[in-house]
């Protein structure tokens, strides 16, 4: 065996993919040729779904399909409805909940729907689970609020119906193309943790749900998906302080403390994801409150250079600007990280199936660092 450990897989190809690309050098993402900024300008997230899952951006008569199917796919059976009551009612993160009722899902799939190697059904499935996660969500949040879910409204695109099952109300066009946009950001971003985490799941021939149930676990971390509500921690932290923002991250930097929402493992600059979101915080700092917007531009300034280039080594992701946009949008801060899930069960349902059309099982080595050779010991002599 080849002695190359790289720890944590760094810079380590394991698949082809057609699905996303990052330039870390000049801060640049890519879905299938596209880049995030003209999807986030122009398309909507079931376009981008779209995309991701059939390979080309939909015409007309494809994208009304395909958003009637998956709308017709949101109601949640009332069994599983009843365990995110339950795990409302005991004061369980969403996350934890989202996990559970994915799993449970599986268990209303329709008949004949269960065979892992058949790959159309494996997107019927993934398309379903998608359809599904706005709804748990919105229960989960209602139920812990004393209220009942409403039921979707299938007239209503993805992010709109999930913001009206949320708060009960139509929500207003700025909120739900800010809402919409936030999804397409977060779709995909090539072999990410959770990313990885569902293939390695799928490489096994295990089905969609165990995949995406998986994936919902490792974006949970706060490395990786929970850094969006670390961020709007410490901007609660740093506005409820007696410091200037400008002084607190200077001594949270020489504490070494790790300011979240910054630092990447692909990008060496600032994620063309955080431009994007920096754009709409600022749109909602003019109609609003603008505290929030005025904090985090003050921290990404002390942390980069006038041209966003990273002066102490770490430049923004896209968590940093999420954070404060969910906020400034009035979604609980425990609901940010589920709601990156909502969007990246696309990507790993692309991922998992791209694999899978050329699979091979996913199963590295470690080094061995133990003892070589011990004599064993019965337990009655240890
Ligand atoms: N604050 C302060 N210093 C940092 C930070 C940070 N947020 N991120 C990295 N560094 C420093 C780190 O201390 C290390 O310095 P040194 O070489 O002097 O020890 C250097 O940068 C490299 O860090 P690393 O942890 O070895 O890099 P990594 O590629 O393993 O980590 C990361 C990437 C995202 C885990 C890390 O940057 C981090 O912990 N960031 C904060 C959490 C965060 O924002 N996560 C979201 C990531 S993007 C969206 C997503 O994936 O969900």
């Amino acid at each position: 065996m080849a002695d190359d450990l790289k720890k944590g897989l760094e810079g380590v190809l394991v698949a082809e993919s057609d699905l996303s690309s990052i330039d870390g050098d000049a801060g640049r993402l890519i879905y299938r040729g596209y880049p995030i900024e003209a999807l986030a300008a122009g398309a909507s997230f079931e376009e981008v779904l779209y995309l991701l899952w059939y390979g080309h951006l939909p015409d007309e008569g494809e994208l009304a399909a395909f958003t009637e199917a998956m709308a017709a796919e949101r109601s949640v059976d009332p069994a599983i409805l009843e365990t995110v009551r339950s795990l409302a009612d005991a004061g369980e993160e969403p996350m934890a909940a989202l996990r559970t009722a994915t799993s449970m899902l599986s268990a209303t799939e329709p008949e004949g729907e269960a065979d892992a190697e058949d790959l159309e059904a494996s997107l019927r499935k993934g398309r379903r689970i998608t359809a599904k996660i706005p709804t748990v969500l919105a229960a989960f949040e209602r139920y812990r609020q004393g209220e009942e879910p409403l039921d979707p409204d299938p007239a209503l695109g993805l992010a709109e119906n999930f913001l009206y099952l949320f708060t009960g109300e139509q929500p207003d066009p700025v909120a739900a193309e800010t809402f919409d946009q936030a999804l397409i950001l977060h779709a995909d971003h090539g072999l990410n943790a959770s990313t990885f985490t569902s293939m390695v799941i799928a490489s096994t021939m295990a089905d969609v749900y165990s995949a995406i149930t998986g994936g919902i676990g490792a974006l949970s971390g706060p490395l990786h998906g929970g850094a969006n509500q670390d961020v709007m921690e410490v901007l609660i932290e740093i506005d409820e302080s007696d410091l200037e923002p400008r002084n607190w991250v200077e001594q949270a930097t020489e504490e070494g403390r790790r300011i979240p929402g910054f630092g990447h493992r692909v990008y060496n600059v600032k994620d063309p994801r955080a431009k994007i979101l920096r754009e709409r915080s600022a749109e909602l700092a003019e109609e609003g409150d603008s505290k929030w917007y005025d904090i985090t531009t003050t921290l990404e300034a002390y942390l980069t250079d006038e041209k966003g280039l990273p002066e102490k080594g770490i430049a923004p992701n896209v968590d940093f600007y999420s954070g404060s946009v969910y906020y400034q949008l009035g979604i609980p801060i425990d609901m940010y990280t589920p709601i990156f899930a909502m969007s990246r069960s696309g990507g790993w349902i692309a991922h998992v199936l791209e694999y899978q059309r050329d699979n091979r099982l996913i199963r590295p080595r470690a080094r061995y660092t133990g003892p070589e050779e011990q004599a064993f010991v019965p337990l009655q002599e240890r």
